[in-house]
């Protein structure tokens, strides 16, 4: 296949550790006629169980996982405000301690055996999605410096070819002041805060939150 030499990524001068997270090797361009080719990554889940959009058990019947029970749930628009049907959403979030269910996570924090730490579902046909979860701990990110980063959960959304990758925060977690990938966001930092939505049958903490692929109201993602 012939390739573009492609494009190196530098990191932004935004963040010390932004040089970790761009990739080192040069980029491809993928030629036109394979990319025309490409058919949705996703179109359907043919193994997507009841369940996995509930982090706080390992399975049925299995004890709960340690900390608040909280239940996010929202919409996936786009631009126009039209549902994103059947697209699949991933979150994943640190336990009560703050620590990843992943094993490059470096923090010597606690390991919640019953904490699933990552759950997927898939939009249904209005756009909406639902998650049940932990509140995560915040983590020392930078102990050089002594910087946590506030408490978030990372959301991820797949269609045809593309990933998207956004973070939803806590308002009023007194860590945002200092994070600098919240601070990126500027006037956008309200519309990535869970809405607080009351308490569900079960006693969780609920929120909402809408996540905007592209126009003037758009999420920001990462990717
Ligand atoms: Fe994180």
């Amino acid at each position: 296949m012939l390739m573009n030499r492609g494009r190196l990524m530098l990191p932004g001068p935004t963040d010390g550790s932004a040089e970790r997270r761009v990739p080192t090797e040069r980029l491809h361009l993928i030629p036109e006629a394979a990319r025309l080719s490409f058919v949705p990554w996703v179109s359907d889940l043919p193994g997507l169980k009841i369940g996995e959009n509930d982090l706080t058990r390992i399975a049925p019947g299995r004890p709960q996982a340690e900390g608040e029970v909280i239940e996010i749930s929202g919409h996936v628009f786009d631009e126009f405000g039209r549902p994103v049907r059947n697209t699949l959403v991933e979150i994943w979030n640190a336990n009560k301690w703050g620590r990843y269910t992943h094993v490059k996570d470096p923090l010597r924090e606690r390991l919640d055996p019953n904490f699933l730490g990552f759950g997927r579902t898939m939009t249904d046909d209005q756009g909406a999605y639902r998650f049940r979860t932990i509140r995560p701990g915040s983590y020392l990110a930078r102990p050089d410096i002594g910087r946590w980063r506030p408490s978030h959960v990372h959301v991820s959304i797949r269609g045809g070819s593309a990933r998207l990758i956004a973070q939803m925060y806590f308002e009023g977690d007194p860590n945002l002041a200092r994070d600098p990938m919240f601070i990126l966001l500027g006037d956008a930092q309200p519309r990535h805060f869970g809405q607080p939505a009351g308490q569900g049958v079960n006693g969780e903490t609920l929120y909402r939150w809408d996540i905007v692929i592209g126009g003037r109201n758009t999420s920001y993602f990462e990717s």
